[in-house]
């Protein structure tokens, strides 16, 4: 029995030096509406994860409210990192650091999450890993593919974020492009919700993208000719607000012309969601064209990294994904899209994030050092340099996106 106990403290991964160790880190997410948690080790194994997503209350009151958001986090968020440590069969004491959203997001919602984890962090004296939301999102694919190698493009593209960036190594980031005002996952939000989309049952518990996307693989993306913003600015920002408008003043007419009262739904629904999809793709398509011939023109990348990651919750979306493989192809680029599940708010990403810290030393909190981490509602992604971007002046020679006109 004693030798037994002597083998298992000897074995006990807790005591092995750092590089035999595969070392574990609890990743929080609870920036936007999804209380998320996952336990991941160095070698990308995810142990445990769970999440508890508010959907259906933001469904019930039309958008995201920043105080039943947090309200919410605060029930779950206990219940979430517990049900993950149950789910990977092991302890808190198991844990080796832990990670959590700080930025950017909803202030109410980031201030749950980390109150959480810095309570976590002192009373089990683990290391806290403080994670930038966007550069989680960009860094979650060199967890499902394992030989994505530093440095690579990524195009985010969320309900809240809408950017391109180069990402040169774990906390060295070049942002290239970024909306100006709303972002693609919130522009079909709003849509669906203006055409009542959730009126119809089998869309009562889909995201408005997903219901958008459904309804548009019935329509004709040219049945409404829907401008297409900043042509005439040689960078790679982007613009959602115009197009909001536009479509807006569309449903008005139509629902004029049709004659639609009160919960209806204009007939030509999927004619809109066709159109409105196709005027957002090809503007993603554009910017992105523009921020790849900037790597190229600039030497951002050297020949063997010609990658471009997809992530955020928008990223789903197959006539996007489809798009955007037509623009890589093109320009001899490779596409890598992480299944939707890592594309969307989740604590996998988060808790990746921190272990990707971890190896490389970089921003880590003892916990007796945490009064200076604090949650803020903007961060910009890296260094911006959409004004390079602007002043290059760039002028591409699109490239054809015909075949998207009759998907
Ligand atoms: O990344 P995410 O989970 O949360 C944010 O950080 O925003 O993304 C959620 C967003 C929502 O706006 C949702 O409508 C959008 O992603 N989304 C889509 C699709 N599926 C989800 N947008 C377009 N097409 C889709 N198929
Ligand atoms: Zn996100």
């Amino acid at each position: 029995m004693i030798f037994k106990n002597i083998l298992k403290l000897i074995f006990n991964p807790r005591f092995l030096p750092q590089k035999l160790r595969n070392r574990k880190v609890l990743g929080i997410e609870t920036s936007c509406d999804d209380t998320a948690s996952a336990i991941v080790c160095e070698n990308g194994q995810i142990l445990g994860e769970h999440s508890i997503s508010q959907q259906e209350v933001v469904l019930r009151y039309g958008g995201i409210m920043p105080t039943i958001a947090r309200d919410l986090h605060e029930i779950n968020i206990e219940k979430v990192v517990d049900k993950t440590l149950q789910n990977a069969n092991l302890t808190m004491n198991d844990v080796d650091a832990i990670a959590v959203t700080t930025k950017p997001g909803l202030i109410m919602s980031l201030m749950v999450g980390t109150k959480y984890a810095k309570h976590l962090s002192k009373k089990y004296k683990k290391p806290l890993l403080p994670i930038h939301h966007m550069e989680a999102h960009a860094l979650t694919a060199r967890l499902v593919y394992k030989n994505i190698q530093y440095p690579f493009t990524t195009f985010l593209i969320s309900g809240g974020h809408c950017l391109i960036a180069v990402v040169h190594s774990v906390n060295r980031y070049s942002l290239l492009g970024k909306s100006i005002d709303d972002a693609p996952g919130e522009a079909f939000d709003k849509l669906a919700r203006r055409l009542k989309l959730h009126n119809l049952s089998k869309y009562r518990s889909l995201s408005g993208g997903a219901v958008v996307e459904d309804l548009a693989k019935n329509g004709n993306p040219l049945a409404f000719n829907i401008p297409e913003p900043l042509l005439q600015y040689p960078n790679c920002n982007f613009s959602f607000s115009g197009i909001k408008s536009y479509v807006t003043n569309i449903i008005s007419k139509e629902e004029l012309k049709f004659d639609i009262l009160g919960d209806n739904i204009l007939p030509n629904a999927d004619d809109i969601c066709a159109s409105f999809q196709y005027i957002i793709t090809k503007h993603l398509c554009r910017r992105l064209q523009r921020a790849l011939e900037f790597v190229d023109l600039k030497k951002l990348l050297p020949d063997k990294n010609r990658i471009l990651i997809v992530s955020g919750g928008a990223a789903s979306n197959n006539y996007f994904r489809h798009a955007f493989k037509i623009i890589c192809d093109e320009v001899g680029y490779k596409l890598f899209v992480p299944p939707p599940k890592f594309c969307t708010d989740n604590g996998i990403m988060i808790a990746w994030n921190g272990i990707e810290k971890l190896k490389t030393n970089i921003g880590i909190y003892n916990y007796t050092e945490l009064d200076s981490i604090y949650p803020m509602s903007q961060s910009e992604l890296g260094t911006d340099i959409t004004n390079d971007v602007q002043c290059a002046n760039i002028k591409c020679k699109w490239i054809k996106l015909t075949e998207l006109q009759t998907r």
